[in-house]
C-alpha cells in the first residue's frame, strides 16, 4: 500500500499547537475564576447547543478553536463539582494543581501497568505520601479509577486469603460471608456480586446510637456463620460512612477481626484524610491495624476525578489475588509490575496529580483545609439548630455531612415537601443539593469537602433553604 500525498498532516491540527493550547488556557483560567465564588444561577441548554448535541458523526474537520469554545460551551452549561456552593453527593473541587497534573499526565501518556521509569517511582513515592499521612502503614499501594475500583480489589485479595486458590478453582457452594454497616456504600454489595459472595452472603452489621458499626453485633454475626461452616471474607468498616459522615470503630471492629483471623478493609473513600487532622483524628483509631484501605484523593483531598488509592499491609495479598504470567507482558525485569496488583491494565499517570499537590500546597494545607470544612459542618449544624423551622436528621456532624430538612409548621407531609423544595433548590440554582432518606425521612444531605467553601456559602445554604421552603404552596 503507498501512502497518500497528504499522509504526513493526518490528525495535525489546522490551527497551530500553540494557539490551540493558549486558547485552552484561556478557558482554563476563565473558569477558575467563576469557580472562586458562586454563580448565582445555572445556564440552560438553549437551542443552538441542543442541536449541536444531536449533530452526527461528522466526516469532515472543524476548526480546533471553534471546537473548543463549542467544549467550554459544554462544560459552563454542565454541573461542575468545583463549585463553592456545590453541596450534593461527595463532590471533588477540581484543586487547580492538579488540573494541570492531569493535563501534563495526559500528555506525556505513559502507561504504569509496567514499569515505566520515573514515573513508577514517583507512583510508589505518592503511597508512601499518602501512607503516612494518614497513618496506615503500607508495603504496597496502587492508584485506581475510584473507591468503587479499590474496594472491589482489596476484596478480590481478601477472597483468596480466605480461600487461596479460589481464583483458579472458582466457587463450589463454599458459603462466603461479608461483613459491614448497614449504612456502608453499596460498591461493597457490588463487590459481593462479582466476587461470587452474593448479595445474600452480606451480613447487614446493626448500627449504634451514633449509626457506627456494632462491634458486638458483628462477631455474634461472624460466630454464628462459622457455626454454620460459612467462610467470612472479610469485614468492611466505613470510615465515613456516605450518609451521614459516621465513622465505624475501626478498634473495636480490628478485635473483633483478629481474634477470628478475618480481613480487615477500611473504606475511607471520603472520610479518611479527616484522619490526618487533630480534631478528627481520633475517630480512626486502630488504621494501624487494618489489612487494606481505600481514600478518594477526587474527594476530601481536593483532587479532580478519578484518583483513588488502594493501600495493603501486605503486597503480596495482591499479588496472590491478581498476579499473571502472559507472553505479552513477561516479567523480564526484576521490578514487579503494577498490573500484578491492580485490576487495571492501562494505567493512566493518576499519581501525578497527588504528589504535585502535595509538593505545591504541603501536607499541612491540606490539613487545614479539611479542618476547615470540619468547623464549617459544625457551623452548618448549629444553625440548623438555631431555626425553630429546620431539623437536623443526625446528631452533631463527626465529619462533614449534616443532613437536615425543612420542618415548617402546618405542613403534614414533610417527606412530600422537602423532596419538592430539594427540586426547587435545584431549578433555584444558587446552591446545590441532593436528596437523601434517613430513617425514613427525605431531606437535604449537604456534603462540605470544598477548599473553596466559604462560611458564607454554608450559611447561604441555610437562608435559601428557608426561603423557598416558605415559598412553596
Ligand atoms: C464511602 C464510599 N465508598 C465508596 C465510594 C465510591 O467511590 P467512587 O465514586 O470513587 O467509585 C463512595 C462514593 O461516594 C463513598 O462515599
Amino acid at each position: 500500500m503507498t501512502s497518500g500525498p497528504n499522509d504526513d498532516a493526518l490528525l495535525r491540527l489546522e490551527a497551530s499547537r500553540e494557539e490551540a493550547l493558549a486558547y485552552a488556557a484561556e478557558i482554563v483560567s476563565g473558569a477558575w475564576r467563576s469557580f472562586d465564588a458562586f454563580r448565582p444561577d445555572q445556564p440552560e441548554m438553549d437551542d443552538e447547543l441542543r442541536a449541536m448535541l444531536q449533530a452526527a458523526l461528522p466526516d469532515g474537520p472543524t476548526g480546533a478553536l471553534s471546537v473548543l469554545s463549542d467544549a467550554a460551551r459544554v462544560l459552563d452549561t454542565s454541573l461542575a463539582q468545583t463549585r463553592p456552593r456545590f453541596f450534593a453527593f461527595v463532590g471533588s473541587s477540581g484543586l487547580e494543581i492538579g488540573v494541570l497534573g492531569d493535563l501534563l499526565a495526559s500528555c506525556f501518556d505513559i502507561n504504569l501497568a509496567t514499569w515505566a521509569g520515573a514515573a513508577s517511582e514517583l507512583e510508589s513515592q505518592a503511597v508512601r505520601w499518602i501512607s503516612d499521612f494518614v497513618g496506615f502503614p503500607a508495603e504496597e499501594g496502587a492508584f485506581t479509577s475510584g473507591g468503587t475500583v479499590s474496594n472491589m480489589t482489596a476484596l478480590a485479595a481478601a477472597r483468596e486469603h480466605a480461600l487461596p486458590g479460589t481464583r483458579k478453582r472458582g466457587l463450589h457452594g463454599e458459603a462466603l460471608t461479608l461483613y459491614c454497616s448497614a449504612e456502608s456504600h453499596y460498591s461493597i454489595l457490588r463487590a459481593a456480586e462479582l466476587l461470587g459472595i452474593g448479595q445474600d452472603g452480606v451480613r447487614s452489621v446493626r448500627l449504634d446510637g451514633d449509626r457506627r458499626m456494632d462491634p458486638e453485633a458483628l462477631a455474634a454475626m461472624i460466630d454464628a456463620d462459622l457455626t454454620l461452616g460459612a467462610v467470612p471474607v472479610a469485614v468492611v468498616a466505613t470510615a465515613g460512612t456516605t450518609l451521614t459522615g459516621a465513622v465505624d470503630p475501626i478498634g473495636a471492629i480490628a478485635d473483633v477481626c483478629d481474634e477470628r483471623r478475618v480481613w480487615l478493609h477500611v473504606d475511607g473513600a471520603y472520610g479518611l484524610p479527616a484522619a490526618a487532622t487533630a480534631t478528627a483524628g481520633r475517630l480512626f483509631a486502630g488504621l494501624d491495624r487494618v489489612d487494606s484501605v481505600t481514600l478518594d484523593a477526587h474527594k476530601w483531598l481536593y483532587l479532580p476525578k478519578a484518583c483513588s488509592v488502594l493501600l495493603v499491609r501486605r503486597r503480596v495479598d495482591l499479588e496472590t489475588a491478581l498476579a499473571h504470567e502472559e507472553d505479552y507482558i513477561p516479567h523480564e525485569r526484576p521490578t514487579a509490575h503494577m498490573v500484578d496488583v491492580t485490576l487495571e491494565y492501562s494505567r493512566p499517570f493518576r499519581a501525578l496529580k497527588l504528589w504535585l499537590a502535595f509538593r505545591a500546597h504541603g501536607a499541612d494545607a491540606f490539613r487545614a483545609a479539611i479542618e476547615r470544612n470540619l468547623r464549617q459542618a459544625t457551623l452548618l449544624y448549629e444553625e440548623v439548630r438555631r431555626h425553630a423551622d429546620l431539623e437536623a436528621l443526625c446528631g452533631p456532624p463527626e465529619l462533614s455531612i449534616v443532613p437536615f430538612r425543612h420542618v415548617p409548621p402546618g405542613v403534614h407531609d414533610l417527606d412530600a415537601h422537602n423532596a419538592r423544595l430539594v427540586r426547587h433548590l435545584q431549578d433555584d440554582a444558587r446552591v446545590w443539593i441532593a436528596p437523601a432518606r434517613i430513617d425514613g425521612k427525605i431531606g437535604l444531605r449537604p456534603c462540605i469537602v470544598n477548599f473553596r467553601t466559604t462560611d458564607d456559602d454554608v450559611r447561604a445554604l441555610v437562608e435559601l433553604t428557608r426561603e423557598l421552603g416558605a415559598r412553596l404552596p
